[in-house]
């Protein structure tokens, strides 16, 4: 292996390293695939607009989320079924968040349970929830969540049913058969049955609540008094409902591309949802993040942070905790050198003016 010098270097190493039907679960978008290229292709249409002469000897990264320290804007996104990347899984992950003072989101279908990763040690940690038919399994999921230390719950408000992800149905796919639903297991729906289609596709239909509804956020709400983040908001409607429901914050995210086909990408959806939160809560972002650049883009317009997924599983796949260590630092350092050159020496600097959507390029250049 060669020096990696970028994180979307570990994509093809991840594909040489993987049985087909795992690799093929982790790069997959839904059916055409359009979001998933809009999700990388629309920040392409981004440009900068640096200031110059600015003293950026010294540049302030540190920042807080949801009221909790940690080192950069940069978190570690929900992504299920990591110990089928590597063996160590989840626990590489936690571990590699740890040592960059970031924060790792739980998924509610790891293959590591909520209490192994709080073995890793004391952390800031989110867990995101899929909500079953069954709320006796969500109820006792967050209880545990909440004795174990996390801090929030980004709930998945994309996911009524499975997106149609055409390599998992070619592939049949299912999770390994040493591999369960740790946070399930005993439960009797930590497994996954082979059937006629994915696996997971099926599992959903059977498992996952499709009557959800923003009365359930009010229900959830009732059980835990975890902040709730909502997970999957790309529209300024659905911003407004997220804030009126009492949301501490919105993920503007389409799932990494793999539910509804043709949504836009997430960077592009950005600032309607942020002009609709009116600053009451904060707004993050996820999709298609590979780059520093990328990081700052996001910042200026308006997310309070970001998330990456697919970067973790295939840097786990490549090198375990290294690679999502790697992963971490590389573009923790493309950001910071993105401030540099844009003349930012804090997160407050980061304005709107250091950017040029496609939508502004006609607008008269704003007054300094
Ligand atoms: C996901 N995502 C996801 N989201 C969620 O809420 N719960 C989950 O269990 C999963 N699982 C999952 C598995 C894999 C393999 C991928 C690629 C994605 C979506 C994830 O949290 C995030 O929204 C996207 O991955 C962000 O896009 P990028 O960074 O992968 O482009």
């Amino acid at each position: 292996m060669g020096e990696i010098t970028n994180v979307m270097e570990y994509q093809a190493i991840a594909k040489q390293k993987l049985p087909k039907m795992a690799y093929d679960y982790y790069v997959s978008g839904a059916e055409d695939e359009w979001t998933l290229k809009q999700n990388r292709e629309a920040f392409s249409r981004i440009l900068f607009r640096p200031r110059i002469l600015i003293d950026v000897s010294k540049i302030d990264m540190t920042t807080s989320v949801l009221g909790f320290k940690i080192s950069m804007r940069i978190m570690i996104a929900p992504t299920a079924f990591q110990k089928m990347a590597h063996p160590d899984g989840e626990y590489a992950t936690a571990r590699a968040a740890s040592a960059a003072g970031t924060i790792m989101t739980l998924s509610s279908w790891a293959t590591s349970s909520v209490e192994e990763v709080a073995s890793t040690g004391p952390r800031i940690r989110f867990l995101q929830l899929y909500v079953h038919k069954d709320r006796k399994v969500v109820e006792q999921l967050v209880r545990t969540a909440e004795r174990a230390g996390f801090k929030a719950i980004a709930l998945t408000v994309d996911t009524p049913r499975l997106g149609r992800r055409e390599a998992d149905i070619k592939n049949r796919f299912v999770l390994p058969p040493h591999l369960t639903l740790k946070n399930f297991e005993g439960l009797d729906i930590g497994k996954m049955d082979k059937t006629n289609d994915s696996g997971l596709a099926s599992y959903v239909a059977g498992q996952i609540d499709r009557s959800l509804s923003w009365k359930d956020v009010k229900w959830l709400q009732s059980i835990t008094s975890l902040p709730i983040l909502v997970k999957g908001v790309i529209t300024a409607e659905n911003a407004r409902l997220a804030v009126h429901a009492g949301a501490s914050g919105i993920i503007v995210s389409n799932h990494g591309a793999r539910q509804l086909d043709y949504v836009p990408a997430t960077i592009s959806a950005l600032e309607e949802v942020v002009t609709a939160a009116q600053g009451r809560i904060p707004v993050y972002l996820d999709g298609g993040i590979r780059r520093g650049t990328d990081v700052f883009k996001a910042l200026a317009l308006g997310a309070s942070g970001i998330f990456i997924g697919r970067p973790v599983v295939f840097a786990l796949a490549a090198e375990g905790e290294a690679g999502v260590r790697n992963v971490l630092r590389m573009l923790r350092e493309e950001f910071e050198l993105t401030m540099a050159l844009s003349g930012c020496t804090t997160l407050a600097d980061i304005k709107r003016s250091h950017i040029l959507t496609e939508g502004n390029r006609l607008r008269p250049v704003p007054r300094l």
